[in-house]
């Protein structure tokens, strides 16, 4: 994040050669013609450890849908650190991150922003996004989770009379959910939205069975479901929606006549968005020595550190994205050697193979084309 104070802005056009980028740049803060920014222009604190952070992007963006997330880049120590954030606004509005406070960057974001900061931007991305055509929908979010539905909420709800939304939403405490008063707002002023807060200090972990969900949405079967919150919230989801298809299955009586398989599965969808992934899988193996050919850096690696923090570590420019595994911003070329996928376990040692850096980890000597 660069701050810009009009005095520091006029001190450097006197005192350093202007290229027409800094130039430009004086009088717009968003613009670059090389890396996309934002102004922020509003900092609303949410809970005691999170903010939601409004901001005027300049060219180059594309405006989003409800569910996409954005990558953000601040500056830390003098490294520009990249991390993914949902936008939390309806589409069609001003963007908006909402953050928690939980490690470095989120903490600067959290703690420090203020409007008029400039932040590093990617245009919006990814597929958990809104049906092309309003259904019944079954929104389960737990924590952080809620800010990519909060932006689907907020563009269905008030333009969409015919969409139909439950949303069971799970935190510790009233005081830690995020949005939960414009949640009973939206729900008492609009008949289409209905809204079930879950406070786990009270009645503990939402259960994942039939039974308990449909105490909470009685038609959940019947409904396309989005799920977005911690990794075993949404295991949890997921291995519900497996048993209940398995069960159907079984249930299912072949219809020979008609030539017909399997009549088709009564549950839903589920669609599910990730913010962290577990690589424990391929963890606990020994690493080797990290060569970054075009950096000219060698690195000794332990097996369990993806080659993405190795590289960033070591002051080498390393492209990312989620840092999860999912959007393939941080494919690179092994040039030798082996890495294991931290997610599987599964190694790969095939000279020009793309790897993901952020899920990789060195299994042996590796050889990067960075
Ligand atoms: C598609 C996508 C959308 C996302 N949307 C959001 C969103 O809307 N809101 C949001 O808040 N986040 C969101 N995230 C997560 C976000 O990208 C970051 O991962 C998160 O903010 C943590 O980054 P950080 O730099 O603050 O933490 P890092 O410093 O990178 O730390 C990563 C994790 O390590 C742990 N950790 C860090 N420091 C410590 C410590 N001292 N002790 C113990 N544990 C520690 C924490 O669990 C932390 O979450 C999203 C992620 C993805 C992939
Ligand atoms: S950074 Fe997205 S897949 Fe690696």
């Amino acid at each position: 994040m660069i701050r810009f104070s009009k005095l520091a802005r006029v001190t450097a056009a006197l005192t350093t050669p202007l290229t027409a980028e800094d130039f430009m740049a004086l009088f717009n803060p968003v613009y670059s013609s090389r890396q996309l920014r934002g102004v922020v222009t509003r900092v609303v604190h949410e809970t005691e450890d999170s903010a939601t952070i409004y901001f005027r992007p300049g060219n180059g963006w594309h405006a989003h849908q409800a569910g996409q997330w954005a990558r953000i880049g601040v500056e830390l120590d003098g490294v520009r650190q990249w991390r993914s954030y949902s936008l939390s606004n309806a589409a069609g509005h001003d963007p908006a991150i909402t953050v928690k406070d939980a490690g470095a960057v989120s903490h600067v974001l959290v703690r420090d922003t203020k409007p008029g900061d400039v932040l590093f931007l990617a245009p919006p991305q990814g597929d958990f996004v809104l049906p092309e055509h309003p259904r019944s929908l079954l929104m389960l979010t737990a924590g952080s989770g809620i800010t990519p539905v909060m932006s689907m909420i907020r563009t269905l709800i008030p333009r969409r009379p015919d969409a139909d939304v439950v949303l069971i939403n799970s935190n510790s405490t009233p005081e830690k959910s995020v949005f939960r008063e414009e949640l009973d707002e939206l729900a008492d002023q609009f008949p289409n939205l209905t809204v079930r807060h879950w406070f786990t200090s009270t009645r503990g972990r939402l259960e994942f069975k039939a039974k308990a969900i449909a105490e909470l949405c009685p038609d959940w079967r019947s409904r396309a479901a989005y799920a977005c919150g911690p990794e075993g919230f949404l295991n949890d989801a997921e291995d519900l929606w497996e048993r209940e298809a398995a069960l159907e299955r079984s249930r299912t009586v072949p219809d020979v006549t008609a030539g017909a398989g399997a009549e088709a599965s009564r549950t839903g969808t589920l669609t599910i968005e990730r913010f962290s992934t577990d690589l424990t899988a391929g963890a606990g193996h020994d690493g080797g020595l990290v060569t970054f050919e075009q950096s000219d850096r060698e690195v000794q690696a332990d097996g369990d550190t993806p080659l993405l923090d190795i590289g960033e570590d070591a002051g080498v420019l390393m492209p990312s994205g989620c840092r999860m595994g999912i959007c393939h911003s941080c494919l690179v070329p092994l040039r030798a050697g082996q890495v294991r996928d931290l997610r599987s376990g599964e190694l790969h040692n095939t000279p020009g193979q793309l790897i993901q850096t952020c899920v990789s980890a060195a299994a042996g000597p590796v050889n990067l084309d960075l």
